[in-house]
């Protein structure tokens, strides 16, 4: 079968006071279908950009991206998680996730049986009608999953969704998200960037460089599923993370340097 998610030599530019900065260049890449797939760079690398690209929030400057649909479909083809929480602040935490169904006309007592499944899956009871204030970093970053969730996308994508929280939390976050994600294996396009999390949750890594913008490497993790805490102990785990950061250091350093590649 075709890839689910195809990236045909995309380039994504930005217009800028002083001219067009590349935030992507030049990426090929496929993603199969029931794949987790982690993207994975040092920061201002284009990941987020990439992201809304695939969920056709941007659109490319040049390249084609396509998504196979499945046979028959009829729900959205993707659903995005962002990087900062974006929740509604004036919506509870059942109509937060529920909002996405609500904008598909979904009728009311059909959307709230969905949310309140989601709410049980995410152990958010009890905190259906709190609003996200009211709500710890951990909390309100599952209601943003809950939510993309309640959309039942063809593909889930994930911008650093853990990266606001703190690292116990994000260990606990990273633990529920694997197992959701085991009970029906979405296509997943997930970016990182901790080399830990891209290969404790990731079926294949794709490594961005700094300049120029795009791919790198992509690494195959070759980890058994379902994945365990205890893994990140293994020799496997740690020479892969090793070999990962050789090449990701390179960048991380070159980012460092500073200056923007752009005009
Ligand atoms: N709307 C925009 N207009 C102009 N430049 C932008 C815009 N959004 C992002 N950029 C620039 O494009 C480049 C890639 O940004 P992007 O947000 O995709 O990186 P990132 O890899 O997600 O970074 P981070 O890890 O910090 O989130 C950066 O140099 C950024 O400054
Ligand atoms: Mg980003």
């Amino acid at each position: 079968m075709s890839p689910k998610i195809q990236l045909g030599q995309v380039s994504k530019a930005y217009e800028t006071p002083q001219g067009p900065l590349l935030a992507v260049e030049d990426v090929t890449l496929a993603v199969e279908e029931g794949e987790f797939f982690a993207l994975l760079g040092p920061s201002g690398c284009g990941k987020s950009t990439l992201l809304r690209l695939i969920a056709r929030l941007l659109r490319p400057t040049a390249g084609e991206i396509t998504i196979r649909r499945s046979t028959g479909a009829t729900r959205p083809q993707t659903a995005l998680v962002f990087q900062e929480y974006a929740l509604f602040p004036w919506r509870s935490v059942l109509d937060n996730i529920a909002f996405g169904l609500e904008m598909r006309r979904v009728p009311r007592g059909a959307r709230e049986q969905v949310a309140r499944e989601l709410v049980r899956r995410m152990g958010l009871q009890g905190f259906e009608d709190r609003y996200p204030h009211q709500l710890s970093g951990g909390m309100r970053q599952r209601v943003g999953i809950a939510r993309a969730l309640a959309q039942d996308p063809e593909v889930l994508l994930m911008d650093e969704p853990f990266a606001a929280v703190d690292a116990q939390t994000r260990t606990v976050l990273q633990e529920e998200l694997l197992r959701i994600w085991e009970e029906d294996k979405k296509t997943v396009v997930y970016v990182t960037h901790s080399i830990e999390e891209a290969i404790y949750l990731g079926d294949r890594i794709a490594l961005m460089s700094v300049r120029p913008r795009r791919v790198k490497e992509v690494f195959e993790v070759g980890l058994p599923r379902p994945r365990k805490l205890e893994m990140r102990g293994w020799p496997h785990f740690s020479a892969l993370a090793l070999k990962i950061w050789a090449s990701l250091r390179d960048e991380v350093e070159r980012g460092m340097r500073g200056g923007e590649s752009a005009p």
